[in-house]
């Protein structure tokens, strides 16, 4: 898997348990309800499944800054989680994992992608328009803890 950043040495590979605390960290900090350890585990074991993560050398060890999940859904792909370490965003590290769904997507035929996304997260829906996705419609009340819709983005890949 590859994926070119000026700013920060990175690397992407898959992700595993040991990965794991660090993911939920992240998850915390950047969902008002997170994923619980269990829905990862059951992502990570999953075939269908593919989870993705990028690391970083930080005082000298390899740091997990940035994940992805997502699942070809027929000739889809469904995005299910992405986020960024808070203190390492705007460092064009989410770019680098939508690098790298692409090049899994186009590898295996698939040249659409689709995701789910709340009307109040302006800096992910930014980041999506950005790289093509164009809101294509609306869930009510697919979030319930905060009762918000979800907007559905797709994009199709070149
Ligand atoms: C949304 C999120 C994944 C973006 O990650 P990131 O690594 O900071 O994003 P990038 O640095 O790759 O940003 C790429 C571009 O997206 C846009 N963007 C990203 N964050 C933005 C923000 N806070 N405000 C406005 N635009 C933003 C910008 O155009 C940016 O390019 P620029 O920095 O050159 O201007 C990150 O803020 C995050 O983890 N948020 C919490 C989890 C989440 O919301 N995930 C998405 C669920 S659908």
């Amino acid at each position: 898997m590859s994926a070119e950043n000026d700013v920060l040495e990175v690397t992407i590979d898959r992700m595993n348990m040991e990965d794991l605390p660090q993911i939920l960290e992240i998850e915390k900090e950047s969902f008002p309800a997170p994923w619980s350890p269990g829905m990862f585990i059951n992502e990570m074991n999953n075939p269908a499944a593919q989870c993705i993560c990028a690391r970083v050398n930080f005082d000298k060890k390899s740091v997990v800054v940035a994940y992805t999940i997502f699942r070809f859904v027929v000739d889809v792909v469904h995005l299910h989680n992405l986020a960024v370490k808070n203190q390492f965003r705007r460092q064009h590290l989410a770019f680098n994992l939508l690098d790298v769904i692409e090049e899994i997507a186009k590898k295996v035929g698939i040249n659409a992608i689709t995701l789910e996304v709340r009307p109040s997260n302006t800096a992910a829906i930014e980041l999506y328009r950005q790289r093509g996705f164009v809101v294509k419609g609306r869930r009510p009340n697919y979030y319930p803890e905060t009762k918000e819709d979800a907007l559905i983005m797709w994009a199709y890949l070149k």
